[in-house]
């Protein structure tokens, strides 16, 4: 069967050289990228401070709203960042824990770096209470429901789990939360580009997420979403000069916030991310998230399969429609097999308590996929990855 998204293929330079399945990860480089960042550095040489009035300083908003196109927010409500864990920061910046509604409720699979920036404001008073899990895989909905009560402040959760790949209700989460004054935050980093997202539709307070993943943009482009109603009320203590409402009056004293999500910026922006990060998400826009969807759905139904034939046990949601991009497969020795699998150039990454994960997007063939299955009953048949060298690497 033709597959149409393959034309892409010719946009991403290592896929000639590896097998890369990874995008959970590090999505490729699109060739685009590199074509940014001469224009950037061209930009810099040329037109030297001028550019910050001919689009750098417009950027961090500019490039929010192309964000915006693929995660459904309105022009104007998305503001970019370096990273998820300075957007949770800036969030939580906006509230205070003295009152009763003090609580914090978040699936225990959460990321660990937005578990950090949450348990470190029980300092502040925050009440963190984590929602269980009995599998390690999924989250019981009901159970994440019942948690959110009156005393509930926030509700940080993550669509897709990085750990499972499981698709949470975030439409649900979020009728729950506001039905009692609560509100949500939703971390779009493991789905925006590769499970459909409409931030409007699900009426999420804040969202948050970054590029290096299936957006294939690179690090150092995170995004923030504000409800277009909360531009006016909100008052982060995490911020800066971009925020005020005349940031060229350099008033001293106190912040005036600027209208909209500008009031949600800080200082400088990562201006060379920013240029980086859009061949990404222009493809994407392009390829579409549905059509990308379709053909996740049906190539990671394909892994799960041949990886059950092969005797692997599979750490992902038994529903494909509970499934993000990515498949986790808990191989006996797991990270030494992992390793081999990179050493033989198919890019894949272990982590300790889920096991190999693997991740197909538009750029991905079949044969791809049966090469790296193979390739692991091979290794494993053999014991190949019992002599692997250990890398340097950092777990990457
Ligand atoms: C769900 C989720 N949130 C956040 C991050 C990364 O956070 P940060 O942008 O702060 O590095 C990851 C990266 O793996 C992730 O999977």
């Amino acid at each position: 069967m033709e597959d149409p998204l393959l034309k892409w293929r010719s946009e991403f330079p290592i896929l000639a050289e590896t097998t890369y399945l990874v995008s959970h990860s590090l999505g490729a480089m699109p060739r685009g990228a590199r074509q940014r960042l001469l224009e950037y550095s061209d930009t810099w040489a040329a037109r030297g401070v001028r550019a910050w009035a001919e689009g750098w300083w417009a950027m961090p908003l500019s490039v929010g709203d192309e964000v915006g196109r693929i995660i459904g927010a309105a022009a104007g409500s998305v503001a970019m960042h370096q990273n998820v864990s300075l957007c949770q920061s800036l969030i939580l910046s906006c509230f205070d824990f003295a009152g009763r509604r003090n609580k914090i409720v978040y699936e225990s699979l959460n990321f660990p770096s937005v578990m950090y920036v949450y348990e470190a404001h029980r300092a502040l008073g925050a009440r963190i209470v984590e929602v269980p899990s009995d599998d390690g895989v999924t989250v019981p909905l009901e159970r994440m429901l019942a948690t959110i009560d009156e005393e509930t402040l926030l509700v940080p959760i993550s669509h897709v789990l990085f750990r499972s790949g499981f698709i949470q209700d975030v439409a649900a989460i979020t009728a729950r939360a506001h039905e009692v004054g609560a509100m949500v935050v939703a971390d779009l980093y493991q789905s925006a580009g590769a499970v459909p997202v409409d931030v409007t539709r699900w009426d999420v307070d804040f969202a948050t997420g970054g590029s290096v993943k299936w957006l294939c943009g690179g690090p150092g482009a995170g995004y923030l979403y504000v409800a277009p109603r909360l531009h006016t009320t909100l008052r982060p203590r995490v911020t800066g000069w971009m925020a005020h409402e005349q940031p060229f009056a350099f008033e001293p004293g106190a912040i005036r916030y600027a209208p909209g999500v500008a009031r949600f910026l800080h200082g400088t922006p990562s201006v060379p991310a920013l240029y980086a990060a859009r061949p990404g998400y222009e493809m994407v826009a392009e390829v579409g998230v549905e059509r990308i969807r379709t053909k996740s759905m049906r190539q990671v139904q394909s892994i799960v399969e041949r990886a059950r034939a092969n005797g692997f046990g599979v750490k992902s949601p038994r529903e494909p429609e509970q499934r993000g991009g990515m498949v986790i497969l808990d191989v006996a020795e797991g990270e030494a097999v992992a390793r081999e699998l990179i050493r033989r150039g198919i890019l894949i990454d272990h982590r300790p308590g889920a096991g190999i994960r693997l991740s197909p997007h538009f750029y991905t063939s079949d044969e791809e996929l049966a090469h790296a299955l193979d390739e692991m009953r091979l290794i494993l048949n053999t014991g190949a990855h019992r002599s692997t060298p250990t890398p340097k690497a950092i777990g990457f």
